[in-house]
């Protein structure tokens, strides 16, 4: 009797564990085929940063684990700008260095984070990173650029034009989106290699989502680059289309000058009505 409740105990304790074990697995099924830090690092980081091969938009993850917490480091994939808007310093400093640039927060678990900063430990030079050495553009690169730029050139692969998304302040360009961020001082924040590498490999879901399949080419990407480039060195010289009060102003003194005209033009006009001159010689007769 003793040894048969022990058993059924042994054995209902083995079930209760074990369907812990599959409810678990079904309700994170990431867990079965986690991503290896490699992949991950290579499908979500590598746009912006390098291992070992210096800064690129954000900086070099080489060894980054030496440097903080693993707390830390969780928490600021996930939520940067999160950690930013609390300040917490380091984060601070960090968003500051780099110009502002909002790193966008990671969907990945912390098994995940955890694995791409073991990868960090040690370098590989195998990113998306290029060395920032001048790129030879010549001026119909940056006319073509222009053109893919607001969409008078189809994009070969056919994506949707960076103008329905973006502006850029450049008078030569038709007036953009503003879903997403203003392009005239890119360059300056983001340096060519940071620019080069987000279009080679968006790592923003929705611009990802628009190229995903129909990739920019590379000399599209050398183009869009030379003429954001350029839109940056000379934002000095454009206006920026906000026409704002002026346009409203211009409408209102244009229409005054229009009515003017048509007094002008109709001065010989009946002024009163027919009826009226009528009325006032009965009036006066009586
Ligand atoms: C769009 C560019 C971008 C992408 C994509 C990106 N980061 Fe970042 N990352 C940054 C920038 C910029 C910073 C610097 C902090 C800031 O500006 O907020 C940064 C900072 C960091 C830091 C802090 C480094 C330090 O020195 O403390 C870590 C860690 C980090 N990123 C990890 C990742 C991981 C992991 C991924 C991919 C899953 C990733 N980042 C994807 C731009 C990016
Ligand atoms: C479907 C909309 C969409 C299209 C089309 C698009 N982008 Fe983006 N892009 C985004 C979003 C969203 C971001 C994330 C940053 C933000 O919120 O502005 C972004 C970010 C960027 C950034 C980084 C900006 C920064 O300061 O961090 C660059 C550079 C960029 N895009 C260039 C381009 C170029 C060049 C094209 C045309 C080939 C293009 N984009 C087309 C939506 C788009």
């Amino acid at each position: 009797m003793h040894k048969l409740a022990e058993g059924f105990s042994v054995s209902a304790t083995v079930l209760f564990v074990g369907s812990i074990m599959v409810a678990g697995v079904l309700l994170h099924p990431d867990v079965a085929q986690a991503k290896t830090g490699e992949e991950i690092f290579q499908s979500g980081c590598n746009a912006c940063h390098t291992i070992g091969g210096g800064r690129l938009v954000g900086p070099d993850l080489l060894g980054v684990s030496e440097r903080r917490t693993e707390e830390w480091l969780v928490k600021f994939v996930q939520h940067s700008q999160a950690m930013v808007e609390a300040g917490d310093p380091v984060a601070v400093g960090l968003f500051e260095e780099h110009n502002k640039v909002t790193m966008p927060d990671q969907a990945l678990t912390k098994a995940e984070v955890l694995a791409v900063m073991e990868y960090a430990k040690t370098p590989h030079v195998i990113g998306a990173a290029q060395p920032d050495e001048p790129v030879a553009l010549t001026e119909e690169d940056i006319v073509l650029g222009q053109d893919l730029f607001e969409g008078s050139v189809r994009l070969s692969n056919g994506g949707p034009a960076c103008n329905s998304c973006h502006d850029v302040t450049n008078d030569a360009v038709i007036g953009g989106g503003i879903l997403a961020k203003e392009l005239t001082s890119v360059f300056s924040r983001l340096g060519g290699p940071g620019v080069r590498a987000i279009l080679g490999s968006p790592p923003f879901p929705v611009m990802q989502e628009a190229y995903k399949d129909e990739p920019l080419t590379e000399l599209e990407v050398k183009a869009l680059v030379g003429f954001l480039e350029q839109a940056d060195s000379e934002q000095s010289l454009h206006q920026p289309r906000d026409y704002g009060i002026g346009l409203f102003t211009s409408g209102v003194v244009g229409s005054g000058i229009l009515l003017a005209f048509y007094s002008l033009l109709w001065r010989r006009r009946k002024r009163s009505s027919v009826n009226q001159s009528i009325y006032d010689r009965q009036v006066k007769s009586t």
